[in-house]
């Protein structure tokens, strides 16, 4: 049984709460929620008050990921905004163990996001100190990219490293998930299913979040 955390990026913004709606009712673990500065990432997503909407209509916890420079400036924004585990990027974090101790103290659950080109071996020593390792499939900023097949081998290094030091760190996904590529994700030891495109677009959102659900 995997964990879902459907991405909002892939919403309806004309009708969020009506998205929102869907993924309280769906069997979703999370509601993966993407944040983009333009600078860290060429993209801009949404800010504060989009947020405030989402955590106002969704009764999931909310993984949020940050695609910003210097997050530690906002660590304490997201947990008023309600963020159950806040996802900061290696690359992004001049002092990597001070921001994610500080995001465990404000009483988050600290998660590091690795983007392609970044080995899992650089997280040898913040790993018993994080809940989750976000590992990216695509490189970030947009969704409906394709799948970077390399991240399976990145997950099997990673749950290797997980299991020599006795740890339950959650090994999480992002990017280009469908049909072909769940599965393989799964098979790789990825505990945790991001997908933006692949749920909001299809035909019948809740039975796809079901379906990866079963994987
Ligand atoms: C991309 C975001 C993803 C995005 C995934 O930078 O981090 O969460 O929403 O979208 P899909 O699932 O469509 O690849
Ligand atoms: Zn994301």
């Amino acid at each position: 049984m995997a964990l879902v955390s459907p991405s909002l990026l892939s919403a309806d913004f004309g009708h969020l709460a009506d998205d929102c709606t869907m993924l309280n009712e769906s069997v979703a673990d999370y509601a993966h929620v993407d944040v983009m500065d333009g600078m860290f990432v060429p993209n801009i997503s949404f800010g504060t008050p989009v947020i405030k909407a989402m955590a106002k209509h969704c009764q999931k916890p909310l993984d949020v990921h940050l695609m910003i420079e210097q997050p530690e400036r906002y660590l304490s924004l997201f947990r008023d905004l309600n963020a159950h585990i806040l996802n900061v990027h290696y690359e992004a974090c001049k002092h990597l163990h001070r921001t994610v101790q500080e995001i465990r103290a404000l009483g988050m659950k600290p998660a590091v996001t690795l983007n392609p080109a970044t080995p899992v071996e650089l997280l040898q020593d913040i790993l018993p100190e994080v809940d989750m390792v976000l590992l990216m499939s695509v490189n970030p900023g947009f969704g409906g990219q394709k799948f970077i097949p390399q991240v399976l081998n990145k997950a099997r290094r990673l749950k290797n490293m997980i299991v020599e030091q006795g740890l339950n760190t959650l090994i999480e996904v992002d990017g280009g998930i469908d049909t072909n590529t769940a599965p393989q994700a799964v098979e790789a030891g990825i505990d945790v299913l991001v997908a933006g495109s692949f749920v909001f677009g299809s035909n019948n959102p809740k039975e796809t979040i079901q379906w990866l659900k079963s994987l």
